[in-house]
């Protein structure tokens, strides 16, 4: 095996990006040497659920940032994260039930997804960040992972301050159980329907 050792040729040169991908291949490389070394079922799972969980969160950031500069090949990058995300999906039940031949495949896609991705689609998307980050005196990096939005936040209760500076997306939510909205933050996805209950006051400021 040993597909996910990282390498220069998985870099996008854009450090924050360089940096959540350098942790998804550890993370794959990890349970990829927890299913060599037939390590306990419930530590592959851990690494398993990391690997997922790290690789939603990264794939938000992504898309967080591609909205933020407006990025026209959005829909086609979404795409294969939404490609991924149904891989995942697929595989995890699998994988966590120790069905061998579904671990080499989800290994095996995940390498040829992962280098392919990197490798083409996010240095496409890079390298058209690190042009408006010269052309434009608004940095969208600067705000990628803090909580402030790039676009200037909307009075109360107007149209712009409902639907938000962040983008939205369907998800189920691990909190509170339900099939809900949620913002695609750069520290991560937050549910709307948690925080409204919880921090309503925070979420209008925004
Ligand atoms: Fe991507």
């Amino acid at each position: 095996m040993g597909h996910f050792a990282w390498n220069s040729e998985h870099e996008v040169f854009i450090a924050q990006i360089d940096a959540e991908h350098r942790d998804i291949f550890q993370l794959a490389e990890r349970l990829e040497r927890a299913i060599e070394t037939q390590a306990p079922p419930t530590e592959i799972r851990e690494h398993l659920h990391a690997l997922s969980a790290h690789a939603e969160e990264h794939f938000s950031h992504e898309e967080w940032l591609m909205q933020s500069v407006k990025y026209p090949s959005y829909g086609w990058h979404r795409q294969q994260h939404d490609t991924a995300r149904r891989r995942l999906k697929l595989f995890v039940p699998l994988v966590e039930e120790g069905n061998t031949e579904a671990i080499e495949a989800f290994l095996e896609f995940l390498a040829g997804w992962l280098a392919d991705h990197t490798g083409v689609t996010d240095r496409m998307m890079a390298s058209f960040v690190r042009n408006y980050e010269r052309a434009h005196a608004t940095s969208a990096l600067e705000r990628w992972g803090t909580s402030k939005p790039l676009v200037a936040s909307a009075p109360h209760h107007s149209h712009a301050a409902e639907t938000g500076p962040y983008p939205k997306t369907l998800h189920f939510c691990k909190t509170c159980g339900h099939q809900t909205a949620h913002e695609m933050r750069p520290s991560g996805l937050l549910c709307r329907n948690c925080a409204e209950r919880s921090v309503g006051v925070e979420l209008d400021r925004d």
